[in-house]
């Protein structure tokens, strides 16, 4: 899961997909990260740890890190928040298969319309309104894997 600063969207995703895989039984290792420096080793943002934590998710535990280019071999699947996020994870693909495992998250829900997870990190946008975007796109997520 990867965002701008790895404090607010994608700890978001990673504690509520982590959640899931556990409820589903399933054998998934799910990291997060942030394609900017900034936060390095810091604990996600507040307003992100309050919303996890009135859904029931503990994300206190994370400390941001900066996406590295190994990551895109070391994983299967690479969520980007945002079109941003998208271009910068892509300009480390060193093949075909690496470029296939950069996903825009929202397409999950909304195939094809390159939808964005609005950065929340100004204020702009609500991060309640964040955790159900992220919330539908893993359940989607998990759904289409358990029935595949
Ligand atoms: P995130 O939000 O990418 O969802 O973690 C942001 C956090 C920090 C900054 C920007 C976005 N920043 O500019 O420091």
């Amino acid at each position: 899961m990867v965002c701008l600063g790895n404090i607010c969207r994608s700890p978001l995703a990673e504690g509520i997909m982590a959640t899931k895989v556990k409820e589903h039984g399933l054998d998934w290792h799910i990291e997060s990260a942030g394609t900017g420096s900034w936060h390095i080793g810091e604990p996600p943002d507040p307003r992100s740890v309050d919303v996890a934590l009135k859904n029931g998710i503990d994300i206190t535990y994370q400390r941001a890190r900066q996406f590295r280019p190994y990551d895109l071999e070391e994983f299967d699947r690479i969520y980007a928040m945002d079109v941003a996020n998208y271009n910068d994870i892509l300009k480390h693909a060193e093949s075909e298969e690496e470029k296939d495992k950069v996903i825009m998250i929202l397409n999950e829900l909304y195939p094809g319309e390159n939808r964005q997870v609005p950065d929340p990190y100004f204020g702009e946008h609500g991060f309640d309104k964040v955790f159900d975007m992220l919330n539908e796109a893993c359940d989607t997520i998990i759904e289409k894997e358990i029935r595949d």
